[in-house]
Parts: C-alpha cells; sequence; structure tokens
C-alpha cells in the first residue's frame, strides 16, 4: 500500500509547503500529491484559488503578480512555493502527484517539465498527474503521451473506472466515501491503480486495506504507516 502525503504532511504542517513537503520525505512518504494553479505562467502550489484559508493574504490569486504571492505567508514563516522549488526539493526522493487545478496549467506544466527533465534529471516515471478536469487530462494525454495520469473523481460513476480507461490513466483517485468493492474490482479488471482520498483514521485505513487499493492520500503519513503496520 502507497502512502501518499496529501498536500505534504499537511495534517502537522502548513499545507502545500516546502516544510510540509520535506517533513513528508523526513516521514517515508512513498510520495507526495500537491495541487497547482497558474499565475502568469507559472505553476504554483496551493490549494484554492482563494488565499484566506490557508495563507495571511486575500482575495483570489488572481488578483495578485506572481512577486507578490511569493511574499505571502502560507503559515510557519512559509510561503506559496512555485512547483520549480518543490521539484528541486523532492529530486526524485519520491513519486510525485501533481494534481491540476486551474484549467490554464497543461502549457506551463508541459513547459516545466522539458526544464525539469533537462536540469534536474527529472524522471517522467515518478510522475503522475491528476485532475478532476478530465478534458484537461486528455489534452495532456494527447500532447505528451509518456506522461502518466490519474483520473480523479468525487462520485461513484455509474460506470464505475470505465472513464479513467478511456482517458488512457495509469490510475483511478477515489474519494473515501464513495469507493466500494465493486470499483477496486472494476478498476484492477481494467489494470488502473487505486489511490483514495483522503484516509487518515485507523478505521478507514483498515477498511481501504480490507478493500486491497493500492495507495492513500493521508494529511499524516508517519501515522498512517504505522496504523496500517507497513
Ligand atoms: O488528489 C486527491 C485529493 O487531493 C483531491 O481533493 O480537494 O484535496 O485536492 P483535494
Ligand atoms: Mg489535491
Amino acid at each position: 500500500m502507497q502512502i501518499i502525503a496529501h498536500r505534504g504532511a499537511s495534517g502537522e504542517y502548513p499545507e502545500n509547503t516546502l516544510l510540509a513537503f520535506a517533513q513528508a520525505l523526513a516521514q517515508g512518504a512513498d510520495a507526495i500529491e500537491l495541487d497547482v494553479f497558474a499565475v502568469e505562467n507559472e505553476l504554483i502550489v496551493i490549494h484554492d484559488a482563494k488565499l484566506e484559508r490557508t495563507t495571511n493574504g486575500q482575495g483570489s490569486i488572481y488578483q495578485h503578480t506572481l512577486a507578490e504571492l511569493a511574499s505571502i505567508d502560507a503559515g510557519h514563516g512559509q510561503t506559496i512555493p512555485t512547483l520549480w522549488q518543490v521539484l528541486q526539493l523532492i529530486q526524485n526522493k519520491c513519486w510525485l502527484n501533481i494534481e491540476l487545478k486551474g484549467a490554464n496549467t497543461l502549457q506551463p506544466l508541459l513547459t516545466l517539465l522539458q526544464r525539469a527533465e533537462i536540469e534536474l534529471g527529472f524522471d517522467l516515471q515518478t510522475l503522475l498527474i491528476s485532475s478532476f478536469n478530465h478534458p484537461l487530462l486528455n489534452a495532456l494525454k494527447a500532447a505528451r503521451p509518456a506522461i502518466r495520469t490519474g483520473a480523479l473523481t468525487a462520485s461513484l460513476p455509474l460506470h464505475y473506472a470505465a472513464f479513467a480507461a478511456e482517458l488512457k490513466a495509469e490510475a483511478v483517485h477515489c474519494d473515501a466515501g464513495f469507493i466500494d468493492e465493486k470499483m477496486v474490482k472494476d478498476a484492477k479488471a481494467r489494470g488502473l491503480k487505486v489511490y483514495v482520498y483522503t484516509v487518515d483514521s485507523k478505521d478507514e485505513l483498515a477498511q481501504m486495506q480490507q478493500l486491497g487499493v493500492d495507495g492513500i492520500f493521508t494529511n499524516y503519513p508517519a501515522q498512517s504507516r504505522q496504523f496500517l503496520g507497513l
């Protein structure tokens, strides 16, 4: 079972910050999940388009310049990182799930990955790009078929994992509140990995273990590993 640090070790540190990602690595997470938006064609790592919940800034990220966003406090003196900063930190130390939040993220991502492959020796095989925006995933796959994708759903779709297979995804990313045995069976029959968000409690972790999912997104990587007996 893969332990994927959801927004980093975000249960204990400010989510989607370099600190939370460094702590996830220190806690032995197999992977890190993070969320990105594009501002001035640069990918920044933040979950909400609005600044209030996780920072001392105000309003929409799109009302600010990149320089202004870089000066905002995201908690514990951390800043809103750029994806480039995160790639430099991770340096292939674990696999990475980049969740595309903004619709205008595709071109900046393709440009950034090309740079990361050249300058950082970044291995594309350690990457999984996910989104709730399925046309965006489709466009990504068409532009660069070698990039592996994860199809997100916050529902139990009528035809189970068929949508993820149609997207030629590597994995289906399911909401813990909806996933069931049929979904897992269907995904596996289609050769898809099953990753489930967000799983922190002992009971839910045991339930996911019983369902035989391939990985869980958790805010507490070390604790979840311990609960799972890994
Ligand atoms: O990628 C899994 C999970 O992060 C999706 O939901 O809202 O936490 O980004 P959210
Ligand atoms: Mg996410």
